[in-house]
Order: structure tokens, then sequence, then C-alpha cells
């Protein structure tokens, strides 16, 4: 329990934290928009989860029984990985989904997972995104990116996204 409330709930954020800004970067409209109003953050950090994922993938899953997704045959036993940053660009559940929009309605992105392993630190997760994600915007309005989109490097997890820094200037 230890280890799970500590190490899942630590890189997780920091991804959280890092990628949201980069989000917010990348689309500069949005982060004046924030900016105006800080209120926009609640939603604003569902989208920032929805859009860089911090945990792409689910954990691992074994079929319990034979079933059909769409026309794809599953059968019992076999093991399935759920992309869930895949899930949260899906076009036929998202509009416009390589949008960022920090006023996006109706988010019900998969970011924490679903169903009785849905994550147990999601409102912590929540509310320590809003406070950095604030706090930073408010500290160092003038915040950009200091380095070429191409050269930022993610992080080699099979499992996370996040970056391995985030060279700003402000
Ligand atoms: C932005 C931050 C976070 C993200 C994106 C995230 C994402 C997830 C996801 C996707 C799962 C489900 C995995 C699956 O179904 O296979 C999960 C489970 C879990 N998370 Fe988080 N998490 C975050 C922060 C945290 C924090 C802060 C804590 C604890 C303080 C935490 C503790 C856990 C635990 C204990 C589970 C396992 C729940 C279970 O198996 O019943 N997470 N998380």
């Amino acid at each position: 329990m230890i280890f799970l409330l500590i190490i899942a709930g630590h890189e997780t954020t920091v991804n959280l934290i890092g990628n949201g800004i980069l989000a917010l970067l990348q689309f500069p409209e949005q982060l004046e928009k924030l900016k105006r109003n800080f209120n926009l953050i609640d939603s604003g950090v569902e989208e920032l989860l929805r859009f860089y994922s911090p945990v792409e993938l689910a954990t691992n899953r074994w079929a319990s029984k034979d079933l059909f997704i769409r026309d794809k045959l599953i059968r019992k036993e076999d093991m399935i990985v759920v992309s869930l940053a895949s899930a949260n660009r899906d076009e036929l559940k998202f509009f416009n989904p390589e949008y960022l929009d920090i006023s996006r309605s109706n988010n019900h992105h998969l970011a924490f997972g679903m169903g009785i392993h849905y994550c147990l630190g999601a409102s912590l997760a929540r509310l320590e995104g809003k406070i950095a994600i604030n706090t930073v915007l408010k500290r160092v309005p003038n915040i950009r990116l200091n380095a070429d989109l191409e050269t930022l490097s993610w992080r080699p997890t099979y499992l996370m996204r996040g970056l391995g820094k985030l060279p700003v200037i402000f």
C-alpha cells in the first residue's frame, strides 16, 4: 500500500504538471484564457489530463470469457492492454480531440482509469494539479517555451507520458 500510494502518486502528478504546462504553452490562446480567469482551472485540469494523459496504458487485464468488442473477438484469458491515451483522443468521443480546449464540457476522459481500479488518488491529483498550474501562471505570467517543440524529449517509459525536462524562460 505504501508503494502504491507514494510511487503511484508521485511521477503521475509530476507529469500532469509538466505535460499540462507544455500543453498550455503549445496553445497560447488557451493559456491567455486561463490567465484571464483562473476559475477555468477546474475544467482546464480535466482537459490537460485528457490531452497529455500522464498514464498512457492501464495495467494489463485478462478476459474472463470470450467476448466481442465491435467485430474483434477477444478469447477467454487473452491479455488486453487498454490505451487510455488513445481513448482520450478518440474522435468519436471528443469533438476536435487534437485541440486543447480548457473549457471543454462533458469531458469524460479515462486519465484515471475506470471501474474498480479507478485511481485512488484522483481527487488529490486534481487538487495538486490545479494548485501547481495556477501558481506557476500567477508567479511567472510571461512563461514561454525555451526550446523547439521537436527537440523536447519524453522519458522512455512504456506506461507513463512525461517530459525529461521542460526548458522555459520568463
Ligand atoms: C495525475 C495523476 C494521476 C494519474 C493520471 C493517475 C492514473 C491512474 C490510473 C490510470 C489508474 C488505474 C490503472 C488501471 O486501471 O490499471 C490509477 C490507479 C491508482 N492510483 Fe493513480 N493516478 C494519479 C495520481 C495518483 C495519486 C496522487 C495517488 C495516491 C496518492 C494514486 C494512487 C493510485 C492507486 C493506489 C491506484 C490503484 C487503484 C486500484 O488498483 O484499485 N494515483 N491511477
